[in-house]
């Protein structure tokens, strides 16, 4: 994928910027019952993607190829899926926790393809 570090760094700043003003809102309004959206969102959306962006800027040869975009890819879907999913257990819709699993799954998948990444490339 080119300039996927790049791309690591458009997203991460659009995830931060969410989750900061998701944080205020629970801070202003006293309603912490969002908290571990906003912590994931912050955590996996802000630092991981862009831990991914520096890693694939350090070893551009592991952008080479389908794997790194599909790992982008996935790794965001997965933040997407588990947030809104989280968010409706939170609001007392239990039965949507499959689809939490799910995005959990794809973000373990995309963490697993990273981690092919960094092994094979980041010796050289
Ligand atoms: C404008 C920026 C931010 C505001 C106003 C904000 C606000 C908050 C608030 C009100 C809580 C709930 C605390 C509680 O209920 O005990 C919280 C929790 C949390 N926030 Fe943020 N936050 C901000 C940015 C961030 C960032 C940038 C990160 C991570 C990179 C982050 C990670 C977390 C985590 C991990 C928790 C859970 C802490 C725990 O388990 O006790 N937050 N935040």
């Amino acid at each position: 994928m080119k300039n996927l570090s790049g791309w690591c760094f458009r997203l991460a700043v659009l995830y931060a910027l969410f989750g900061m003003v998701m944080g205020e809102v629970m801070a202003v309004s006293g309603d912490h019952s969002q908290m571990p959206v906003h912590a994931h969102i912050n955590v996996l959306g802000w630092v991981s993607l862009a831990l991914f962006g520096v890693f694939y800027r350090l070893w551009p040869a592991a952008t080479v190829g389908m794997l790194p975009g599909i790992q982008f890819v996935v790794f965001n879907i997965g933040i997407v899926i588990q947030s809104i999913a989280v968010s409706l257990i939170l609001n007392g819709n239990e039965e949507v926790a499959p689809m939490a699993g799910a995005g959990s799954g794809l973000l373990i998948v995309s963490m697993a393809l990273f981690g092919y990444l960094v092994y094979r490339h980041a010796r050289e």
